[in-house]
């Protein structure tokens, strides 16, 4: 939802830093893309609507660009249609500050009203562009540049991580509320971003901001503020991942590299906290919590995955239930001592966090559960859990719902100590591998060349199937702009099989051969009896594959496991379809990888 850039200190290479971190942080949006170089005195803006890449070409044509101090910006689109005039960096009146955001500004507009009123002339439709006007202001009342840009910042309700440039200063300016930001330290350059890839290849040291706080950074040095200008003292962490994992190393997409990543981000999420020898899960961050009922809040994929997350914990005995992140912030049900678990990708999803600090000022133990060492949720909730499935790019999660359905299997299990099922950790021991074999063996390609012609797509399953047909769905129409729904199986009958005809395949997922398989064989004979061509995901243990036009295979193993396996077959039917149609499957339109946004 936007990312922003800076960096300090990188003297020639100041461009390329910038657009190299462009590059990197695209996944947040790609609606225009802007830099601003300062530090001869003067401030030179460059920005384009549209991908990275029409930036990139306006650049290749000027070698007339300097500056050692930078900012860049990537855009998904809130205020204003994406037009080179309202892609970012903004300025003042005078063109000597500029100003890169992400997040909302929610009173914009009355202080855009006061601004014009006070003589400031406005070129765009963005609620941003108040920022450099606003500190603009401040100086020409006689601020310095550190207390203008704070006194700017206080006047802002809303989101924002926002990074500010002047022609004739060193450094870059920069203030966070509700949007993530975090800084990096190199040897002799310091640098900004909405997300460490960004910089990753040049520094491992970060610095997380949290809300309200400030910073300063020169080539040399930094400084963590509160609003009064009051120094806070901040920790250095070291990012643990490799700088090659942010790159498609040899994949047409980041998506079919993350599906395939699968078997190894499985492993990471196991590792050390299976115990194999006596059956049982250790997972040290879940130690002394203790779940009386549990309210799973999230949203789009981990918000599938917290559905299956809550059967996991209601069969464990644990009532438990998942909720969409933005009805919960504003209407939570009775907490009766539940914990509520934020499940998030990211852990900057704008909905899951209202969600989850709307249950801590209820009162409420909170738990993130999340790939994102360092993310606001999972420093703001009580407890961290984290997944291990290393970077996801592409706006499509693949291997991050798979690590979320494996956490969550361990969350169970750790909950009711003693009760472990032998089966499931031994079949979790096996994930890795048999996902492994579904990506060797996929005939999703062959099902993606059939239905391409599919005047939509509907999936099916019942349980712990049941999100995986949502999540399947959901995949299918963000990469492929196909329409597509995921039904519990039972509910078909009720309504959508008015929908079904020759020209809408139905994906059903059908697992084991007990009562939830028999009942899903039934609903696929109802939609083969309307003409509806049917993709069966089995493992074979029942006879679905009897009235199946096309099979996709996955391993016996644990029923719990199955919906983990399905869902990865599902994956490739998604990404082969929408790469058949030629859509554009790491940035699909309209769409940014982290919402930062309500
Ligand atoms: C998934 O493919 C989507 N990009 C989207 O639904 C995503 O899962 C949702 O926005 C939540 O993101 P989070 O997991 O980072 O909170």
């Amino acid at each position: 939802m936007c990312g922003i850039i800076g960096c300090v200190g990188r003297g020639d290479d100041t461009l390329d830093t910038l657009v190299h971190g462009l590059s990197k942080l695209e996944y947040r949006g790609y609606d225009s893309a802007g830099i601003a170089l300062a530090g001869n005195g003067s401030i030179q803006i460059r920005k384009r609507a549209g991908e990275l890449d029409r930036l990139e070409e306006a650049l290749g044509s000027e070698n007339d660009l300097s500056g050692t101090i930078g900012i860049g910006h990537t855009r998904w689109s809130t205020h204003g249609p994406p037009t080179d005039e309202n892609a970012h960096p903004h300025a003042d009146c005078t063109g000597s500050i500029a100003v890169v955001h992400n997040g909302i500004i929610e009173n914009y507009q009355s202080l855009r009203d006061e601004l014009e009123a006070d003589g400031h002339e406005f070129e765009s439709d963005t609620d941003t562009e108040v920022v450099p006007h606003l500190v603009e202001a401040e100086l020409d009342a006689g601020a310095s540049p550190d207390e203008a840009f704070r006194a700017a910042i206080d006047r802002l309700e809303g989101s924002f991580a926002i990074a500010c440039v002047l022609d004739d200063s060193g450094s870059v300016f920069v203030a966070r509320n509700d949007s993530p930001l975090v800084l990096g330290l190199g040897e002799e350059e310091t640098y900004l971003a909405s997300d460490v890839p960004a910089f990753r290849e040049f520094t491992d040291q970060v610095v997380y901001l949290s809300d309200g706080e400030f910073a300063e950074l020169w080539a040399d040095g930094w400084r963590v503020t509160d609003a009064s200008g009051d120094r806070i003292e901040k920790s250095i962490e070291t990012i643990s991942w490799d700088p090659e994992d942010t790159g498609k190393s040899g994949y047409d997409h980041f998506m079919l590299k993350e599906i395939h990543e699968q078997p190894r981000a499985l492993r990471q999420c196991l590792r050390g906290r299976v115990n194999e020898l006596e059956g049982d899960v250790t997972v040290p961050e879940l130690d002394d919590l203790e779940l009386e009922r549990v309210h799973l809040v999230a949203a789009g994929t981990s918000y599938h995955a917290a559905v299956y997350g809550s059967q996991l914990l209601c069969a464990a005995g644990i009532p438990a239930q998942a909720h969409y992140a933005h009805e919960y912030a504003i209407s939570p049900p009775p907490l009766e001592n539940a914990t509520v678990v934020g499940v998030s990708q990211s852990g900057e999803t704008a909905d899951t966090l209202a969600a989850t600090r709307e249950a801590r000022r209820l009162g409420a133990e909170t738990l993130a559960l999340t790939n994102t060492v360092g993310s606001t949720m999972a420093r703001e909730c009580d407890k961290a859990f984290y997944i291990r499935s290393g970077p996801e790019i592409g706006v499509a999660a693949t291997k991050t719902f798979a690590g979320q359905q494996t956490a969550l299997n361990l969350l169970a299990e750790a909950a009711t100590p003693g009760l472990g099922d032998r089966d499931l950790v031994s079949a979790l021991r096996d994930l890795p591998g048999n996902v492994q074999e579904i990506l060797d063996e996929s005939d999703a390609e062959a099902v993606a060349e059939a239905y391409l012609d599919a005047d939509a797509y509907f999936f099916i399953g019942r349980g712990l199937n049941f999100p995986v047909a949502l999540e399947g769905a959901l995949k299918m129409k963000e990469i492929s702009y196909e329409h597509a729904e995921g039904f519990a199986a039972g509910e078909l009958k009720h309504g959508p099989l008015a929908l079904v005809t020759s020209k809408t395949p139905v994906l059903a997922t059908v697992t084991g051969d007990g009562e939830f398989a028999r009942k899903t064989i039934g609903n696929v004979k109802e939609v083969e009896a309307r003409d509806a061509p049917v993709v069966a995901v089995t493992d074979r243990r029942s006879d679905v594959a009897r009235y199946a036009d096309h099979v996709l295979d996955v391993p016996g193993t644990h029923p719990r496991v199955a919906a983990i396996l399905a869902n990865v077959q599902l994956q490739l039917v998604s990404y082969h379809t929408a790469a058949k149609l030629g859509r554009s499957i790491d940035k699909p339109r309209n769409l940014a990888k982290s919402v930062t946004v309500e």
